[in-house]
């Protein structure tokens, strides 16, 4: 059990409300934080418990902020930890957020839970979350809940959005118009999936150049296409071109790859 279970298993403080799954992901992707003068936000406050469990994991150097659509949450507050009042959903708002918070380190969003929420949490606060920071969505097993404008790959879930951010991180490599590189590609380093939560961390990532060291093991000059084989490759990428396009599996690709090793 890491020290957030622990705390959160002893917690005589304010009342708080986690899945047990979500402490050895919180400590995964947080621990290197730990005693750091960093900045958190968590949308979604409620009676308060959770701000000051982070006030104690992270140390005195720490600046938690909470936001919450609920006014009785501004008496959450003490030392280290402010509060801000309106809508994870309102754009306007959120607008307002990084004026009080500055760069922000972590992002938690343990708001109301709702697709939509989410998304547009995560489309105004990304941009603020510093360099080598971390967004984290929890809760997201909503995506599959009709209530809160989930179902298994029902338009608009947050999880299919985010399924959707794989294809950006993956964009520097992209052949097609319909994915282009965004400020998400340059910036977002890794997507991790886990039952009910979503993680993100940044690391500023120019475009991947590969490189080759080491001496051959083998002699490997490629030998020289004869003018059907020309012909055969011609017709293959044509073909696969028209295939990619339509989004369809491709055709003889190991064929393909086959005559590309040859010049
Ligand atoms: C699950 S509770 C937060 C629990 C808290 N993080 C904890 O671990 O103890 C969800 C909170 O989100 C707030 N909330 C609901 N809709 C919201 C919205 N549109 N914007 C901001 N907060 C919202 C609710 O008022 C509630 O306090």
């Amino acid at each position: 059990m890491n020290q957030l279970e622990q705390y959160f298993e002893q917690n005589q403080q304010r009342l708080m409300h986690k899945y047990q799954h979500y402490f050895d992901i919180y400590d995964r992707y947080f621990s290197r934080f730990r005693n750091k003068p960093i900045t958190i936000v968590e949308i979604g406050v409620s009676h308060g418990g959770s701000l000051q469990m982070w006030k104690e994991y992270f140390g005195p150097q720490a600046t938690i902020w909470g936001i919450d659509i609920d006014p009785r949450c501004k008496t959450m507050e003490e030392a280290n930890i402010h509060v801000l009042i309106g809508s994870q959903e309102d754009p306007a708002f959120l607008k307002t957020v990084y004026d009080q918070t500055g760069p922000i380190d972590i992002l938690i969003d343990d708001g109301g839970h709702t697709q939509d929420q989410q998304r547009i949490s995560f489309e105004n606060l990304f941009q603020h979350i510093q360099p080598n920071g971390v967004y984290l969505c929890e809760d997201t097993h909503t995506s599959y809940w009709n209530i809160y404008g989930g179902g298994h790959k029902r338009q608009g879930s947050f999880t299919e959005y985010a399924k959707n951010l794989i294809d950006l991180i993956n964009a520097h490599h992209s052949e097609q118009a319909s994915l282009q590189v965004t400020e998400f590609t340059k910036t977002a380093n890794t997507i991790h999936f886990y039952d009910s939560v979503i993680v993100i961390e940044k690391t500023p990532r120019p475009a991947p150049k590969p490189k080759m060291t080491g001496k051959p093991s083998f002699d490997a000059t490629p030998s020289k296409k004869n003018l059907v084989e020309k012909l055969e490759m011609h017709f293959l990428l044509k073909t696969n071109k028209i295939l990619q396009m339509m989004g369809l599996r491709g055709f003889a690709i190991n064929r393909m790859i086959d005559l590309c090793s040859k010049n």
